[in-house]
């Protein structure tokens, strides 16, 4: 029997030995013994069955965000795994590893955690992940792919019929960033192609290349500039679009801004809406932006990293009006449609723009193949995961429905905290949300504008390092602000009521002791007894 397949060696059950050899078991194991075979099935059925339960004792112990341990410490702990010494099994090794990275994760799950686009996930999307990371399909061509292709090609289409792109066409991409990349990358590709439909070259590629805008608002994700700049743009490529007051891009400010742009003698490449910008979580006129792009035949791409989950909301849907005229869409699933990390889509209308972005291999994906079926002519990677498994299976488990009315409960959830902070003495509402988001500051009377905007990173920090709470900060028109993201269906307006109450808390103590001064010098967790650490690690 192989040593993997010998009991004990990550054990978490009582009925089972404790010990963990902390020396090799067997210094001559081998590939045979450590890799996923035939040979070795039962060795893994054992092995993940153990990861398994260690993991979900974790999940239903959890009761805080994080265990809170200091930068110091776990460094001091990362810094004492000697990784050339023997190996100490497989056993040993998940034992070492839960001990360290499980034991000190955050767990996006706690009612407590509130900081950053990030959800509980599906169980039938975690089964799929297991299936998926042992078969370890690679859906780029598809001799090795096969069924995997055609179920993501299937979802894809699934996704581009909810969005209305009814001929559309699209990929599977590791997060919202690469969907924009992707997106904006085939964008510039349109702007660089002649009348002739064909590929500009040399001096005239690179002198109209130099000419592209994107017009976007402020509050578009970070991405879009990170892309115009990997896209070789220049520097002042991204023109930034007036929004109202609520944050949405301001129709008559794009129009200007598209005017201005022809008269400066630039082109512009794409206008990018957000559908759920990352703070305030409003959605951009997405009908009335379309109808200016189609007037001055200028690429729509809408972001819709966070409200893509709107395709399926019951009551929400009518949000995203508009985003049927778009040419390009990314929408994540890692976010609003609750899969694990990572799982993102890029959709285009037009299948053809998709194959502007298309490399042929000899050894892949030839020319002379082009008619296969091979995912790697759509993608910007080659070697890929089947991330759509996932969303595929969540579907079948609870169906869009299922989904959209989680979707719904976490907008309910941060409407019902916008109304209950409404009259709030202490903490100051800034702005609304079109979806998950509560951006708000501790201001009661007497505190003035600077000392508030001290409080924010002081605040977030204590509570960060308490372990207790986990609260965003982001600054909105020039001010910075305490943010709370809300994408955990199960959350109570009266858990959230309790991350609200830890915030008062160390605002109160920030405020009454002198912690304020000492803020670059960590941990300053202790500033009242409800944020005092009690875990030192271990959150079982
Ligand atoms: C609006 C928007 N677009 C894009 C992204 C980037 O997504 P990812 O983190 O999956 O790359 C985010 C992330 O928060 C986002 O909020």
């Amino acid at each position: 029997m192989s040593k993997l397949g010998e009991p004990g060696l990550f054990t978490l059950s009582s009925e089972e030995p404790e010990d963990v050899p902390t020396t090799p078991p067997d210094t001559t194991l081998t590939s045979t013994d450590t890799l996923l075979t035939g040979a070795t099935a039962s060795a893994y059925a054992r092995t993940v069955h153990r990861v398994v339960d260690d993991v979900a004792a974790r999940f239903a112990a959890v009761d805080q965000p994080w265990s809170g341990a200091s930068r110091v410490e776990l460094t001091a702990l990362v810094d004492a795994v000697d990784l050339d010494s023997p190996g100490i099994g497989t056993g040993g090794a998940l034992r070492e590893t839960a001990d360290l990275y499980a034991t000190h994760a955050v767990w996006f799950h706690d009612p407590a955690y509130a900081a950053h686009l990030n959800c509980p996930v599906a169980i039938p999307a975690v089964g799929a992940e297991a299936m998926l990371a042992a078969i370890n399909t690679s859906v780029d061509t598809y001799d090795q792919s096969t069924v995997a292709t055609l179920m993501e090609r299937r979802l894809i289409a699934w996704t581009t019929e909810r969005i209305g792109l009814t001929a559309g066409d699209g990929v599977f991409t590791s997060g919202g960033t690469q969907s924009n990349l992707h997106a904006l990358l085939a964008a510039r590709e349109r702007a660089l192609t002649g009348p002739d439909g064909v590929r500009l070259t040399g001096a005239a590629r690179h002198g109209l290349q130099g000419r592209l805008r994107i017009l976007a608002t402020a509050a578009s994700h970070f991405s879009v500039a990170k892309s115009a700049m990997i896209l070789g743009l220049a520097d002042d490529a991204v023109t930034s679009v007036a929004t109202d007051a609520a944050g949405r891009m301001d129709p008559a400010a794009l129009a200007d801004a598209l005017a201005a742009t022809e008269r400066a003698g630039a082109v512009a490449m794409a206008v990018v809406a957000t559908a759920g910008t990352t703070d305030r979580g409003t959605v951009d006129p997405l009908a009335r932006v379309a109808e200016l792009c189609d007037a001055t035949d200028t690429w729509l791409h809408v972001d819709a990293a966070y409200g893509g989950g709107l395709l399926v909301s019951p009551t929400r849907r009518r949000l995203l009006a508009g985003i049927e005229r778009a040419r390009s869409v990314t929408v994540d699933f890692h976010k609003t449609f609750f899969q694990p990390v990572s799982a993102s889509a890029v959709l285009f209308r037009d299948a053809a723009d998709l194959a502007r972005t298309a490399w042929h291999a000899d050894y892949l994906n030839p020319v002379e193949d082009a008619a296969e079926v091979n995912q790697v002519d759509r993608s910007l990677q080659t070697t890929r995961r089947f991330d759509a498994l996932k969303m595929w299976t969540t579907l079948r488990a609870i169906g869009p429905d299922g989904i959209g009315a989680m979707v719904d409960a976490v907008c309910d959830l941060a409407a019902a905290v916008h109304a209950d902070l409404a009259d709030d003495a202490e903490l100051r509402l800034v702005c609304g949300t079109d979806l998950s988001t509560v951006i708000f500051r501790y201001q009661p009377d007497g505190v003035t504008d600077a000392e508030a905007d001290a409080l924010v990173p002081a605040v977030r920090r204590v509570l960060f390092d308490s372990g207790r709470a986990s609260v965003a900060k982001t600054v909105i028109d020039g001010r910075p602000c305490l943010k709370l993201t809300l994408l955990n269906p199960d959350v109570t307006l009266d858990d959230v009521r309790r991350v609200l109450t830890l915030v008062r808390d160390a605002a109160h103590g920030l405020l009454a002791g002198r912690e304020l001064a000492d803020l670059a010098a960590p941990p300053c967790r202790d500033v009242h007894p409800h944020l005092a650490r009690t875990t030192t690690g271990d959150p079982r």
